[in-house]
């Protein structure tokens, strides 16, 4: 077996701005050592996100030239609304600006107080506009999803035992619709099995609850199915892609990740009825539902991108490297969790910094750590992101404390991420002298994105 090469050749290159490390202390003390809050531009290695941060492809930006930018039947609409039916099989293709454009309008319509629904993981944005609407929303994230330190080949699963106990308690009355991550970002970019997509519909079939699928890395998803999981190493990604799919009967995409652009998203369904109501939501938010929020070029974008991302040269490498810094971070030492995921390494702050406790945000002292060290931009996954407060104040901590580094979609060499694991394991091999945080600014949603923290 030769060395998996990055399947592509470099065309347009964006220079680095180096910066040393007493710049970097002025930069993140100036930021309220909150990353989000950096300029990009004093970022070496930025893995903040691997959401529209992809590099497109020549024949991308040829797509973009080619756009049709007419506001209403565009020619790019089509295009996009075909390829997105070709590879989910669903018949209302409705296209918003991002992810969470598409979850605001659905959970608009289906949420509200009374309302409960359920997932192997919400992501952030999904929780936030479920309960924006009142409603309340619960994870069921299979056990071994639960253990960072545990290997096993789809730690994104649903955990349907739970789930169906969930279903009896609420009743199926009032659960509009539960949810199906794929990969599930949140709990360390891990696959959800063919087998468990297609026994959570069961499981849902049976209590008349539609099942809708979080699309955002599904040829990630895909990939992991064809490499792991029996019978079938010998499907096309294509293939597999159409088979999850057909359980679902809706879903939500962030085309900033598996469809390899800067932005974009969709809301896709089957059920004619919420599909109107969608639309005309979506008038009213978003744009006209040939567009929706997107330029004409933007949908070219996507409708190309769809289908270079089911290319198993560019799986292989993508899935290949996030591994490779996995594995070599694992001989270091470094604990994260195992086995490395689609987009991203999750750094387990727990076991990184045993001696700091969740109220003193581990996770956000890595995330600050590995910025001084080398300028590499993570984000915390743990208690800054989830964590909510009891009515006397304290915190409430989720079950992991995490620190993701995500992996832009065909941004950084081989050799980018060798210098970012000398950072990292620097950053380890020093842990002994990092101490915790605490926040002393937050917004009262969605708080990571703007809260400001100071070193205790
Ligand atoms: N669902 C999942 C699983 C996501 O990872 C994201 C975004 C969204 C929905 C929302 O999509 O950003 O287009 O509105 N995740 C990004 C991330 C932000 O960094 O993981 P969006």
């Amino acid at each position: 077996m030769k060395t998996i090469i990055e399947p592509f050749k470099i065309k347009s290159v964006e220079p680095i701005r180096f910066t040393t490390r007493p710049e970097r202390e002025g930069i993140l003390a100036a930021a309220g050592y909150n990353p989000f809050l950096i300029h990009a531009d004093d970022v070496m290695i930025d893995l903040l996100t691997d959401s529209g941060t992809s590099a497109m492809s020549a024949n991308q930006w040829a797509g973009i030239m080619k756009g049709d930018e007419s506001y209403a039947g565009s020619k790019s609409f089509y295009a996009f609304e075909s390829k997105v039916k070709e590879i989910t099989g669903l018949k209302n293709i409705i296209p918003t600006h991002q992810g969470r454009a598409a979850e605001k309008i659905l959970f608009s319509i289906l949420g509200g107080k009374g309302k409960y629904f359920a997932a192997n993981t919400f992501f952030d944005t999904t929780r936030a506009n479920i309960e924006y609407t009142g409603a309340e929303a619960y994870d069921f994230l299979t056990e071994v999803g639960k253990h960072p330190e545990q290997r096993a080949d789809f730690k994104g699963d649903m955990d349907l035992a739970s789930l169906e106990v969930f279903i009896k308690e609420k009743d199926p009355e009032n659960i509009p619709l539960v949810m199906l991550t794929i990969t599930n970002n949140s709990g360390g970019g891990q696959p959800v099995s063919m087998k468990n997509i297609e026994e959570t519909s069961l499981l849902c079939k049976k209590y008349g609850i539609p099942l809708y699928i979080d699309a955002c890395r599904f040829a990630e998803n895909a990939w992991f199915i064809k490499k792991r999981e029996k019978g079938y190493a010998d499907f096309s990604v294509p293939d597999i892609c159409r088979k999850m799919f057909s359980f679902c009967h809706g879903a939500t995409m962030s085309a900033k990740k598996d469809a390899l652009v800067n932005i974009g998203g969709f809301l896709a369904l089957n059920d004619q009825e919420l599909a109107l109501q969608c639309r005309n939501l979506l008038i009213v938010t978003e744009g006209f539902p040939t567009y929706g929020g997107l330029a004409g070029r933007d949908l070219e974008a996507i409708a190309i991108g769809l289908d270079e991302v089911m290319d198993e040269h560019y799986l292989q490498y993508r899935v290949r490297s996030v591994e490779y810094l996995g594995e070599k971070l694992i001989a270091a030492g470094v604990p994260i969790i195992e086995p490395p995921g689609g987009h991203a390494i999750y750094i387990d702050a727990k076991r990184f910094l045993p001696e700091v406790p969740p109220n003193q945000y581990p996770g956000q002292s890595i995330v600050c750590a590995l910025y001084l060290e080398g300028g590499v931009r993570s984000v915390e996954i743990g208690s800054v992101m989830f964590g909510k407060y009891t009515a006397d104040g304290q915190l409430l901590s989720p079950p992991m404390e995490l620190v993701r580094l995500a992996i832009p979609r065909r941004v950084y060499t081989q050799s980018h991420v060798d210098y970012l694991l000398e950072v990292v394991i620097e950053v380890y091999n020093n842990r002994n002298t990092l101490g915790g945080y605490t926040i002393t600014w937050e917004a009262p949603i969605l708080r990571h994105f703007t809260a400001r923290f100071k070193p205790l």
